[in-house]
């Protein structure tokens, strides 16, 4: 039987509200910048089969459903995703904002050259806030989907405190689209963690996206921190390994809540635009807690 290391997990500190307005946790832009992430992402995913699996039965059927041939990954990491859409036949655009973790997804494309899908495999690097431009002659009369998955778009921080690089996004997702478009983005139940402090629905062991179920033990450090009474970012803080072999990672999110994305989404693509929520790629209303909301919008025109 292989050896499970136990993910430890931690209760949540919920520190005292700020009164003067000010953000608790500077934010680091680029988490992924000095490469650590990158090294070490596979732990994170875990088994790649089970990944896949999750994603053939849930993601490929939706975008297969409706018709979906062209696919944006707006947020492919080290590519685990776009290279599944790439072996089931989509034609598929990847974007990140991290070179480092990138360097994964250049090296899948070279490694796999000889074989068509993945030699026409556009791999770019690109911000949400101007994905547009960055990917301006790829986008053509628009993709089929676009996909923001793996509780990537937490990353992006509401510095303004009015959602407008949220909504900017967003409305680039949304240019990047074709009119019947699908967007199918995702984020934690960050609900249940605000309701209840408790962070273990919170951890990085079998769940939908990521599997880390093997030798190397995780413990993650969660905090939720408060603006004004009102929750304005969780950070996590990893330490990976053991020994003198521990990698340590500091993420921050932002708390989106199921109703506060709704709102985001229908606010940019229209409250007449057709939606649906899935919790862990099932109907919503099965599970109890999710880990986490999918979203899928369709663009109207
Ligand atoms: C949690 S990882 C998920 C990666 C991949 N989808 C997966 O499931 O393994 C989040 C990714 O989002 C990327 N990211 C964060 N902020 C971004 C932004 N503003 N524009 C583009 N990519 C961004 C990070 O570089 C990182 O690769």
């Amino acid at each position: 039987m292989p050896e499970v290391a136990p993910v430890v997990q931690q209760k949540a500190e919920i520190q005292t509200p700020l009164k003067n307005g000010v953000a608790p946790v500077k934010v680091n832009r680029d988490e992924y910048a000095d490469g650590k992430a990158a090294r070490i992402w596979d732990v994170f995913v875990g088994d790649r089969e089970t990944r896949a699996k999750n994603i053939k039965s849930f993601l490929i059927r939706i975008l297969r459903e409706h018709g979906c041939k062209r696919i944006l990954d707006a947020a492919c990491g080290t590519g685990v995703d776009s290279i599944v859409l790439l072996e089931e036949g989509f034609e598929v655009v990847s974007v990140d904002a991290s070179h480092q973790m990138l360097k994964s997804a250049y090296r899948e494309r070279w490694n796999r050259r000889k074989e068509a899908a993945f030699d026409n495999w556009v791999i770019e690097q690109g911000n949400w806030l101007t994905i547009d431009k960055d990917i301006k002659s790829h986008i053509g009369d628009g993709f089929d989907a676009v996909i923001c998955l793996g509780s990537s778009f937490s990353h992006l921080h509401d510095t303004h405190g009015d959602q407008k690089e949220h909504k900017q996004a967003i409305g680039n997702f949304m240019k990047c689209l074709k009119p019947g478009g699908l967007l199918l983005i995702d984020h934690r139940n960050y609900d249940q963690l605000i309701k209840t402090g408790d962070t273990s629905e919170s951890d990085y062991s079998n769940n939908v996206y990521y599997n880390a179920t093997h030798k190397t033990p995780i413990r993650i450090n969660t905090k939720i921190h408060y603006e004004n009474d009102k929750p304005k970012m969780i950070t996590r803080d990893y330490l990976i390994g053991e020994g003198d072999n521990i990698t340590e990672l500091n993420f921050s999110f932002h708390p989106h809540t199921l109703t506060s994305f709704t709102n985001l989404l229908k606010g940019v693509f229209g409250t007449n635009a057709p939606y649906t929520v899935y919790g862990d790629f099932k109907p919503v209303n099965l599970l109890d807690v999710p880990t986490y909301y999918i979203h899928q919008i369709k663009k109207i025109n």
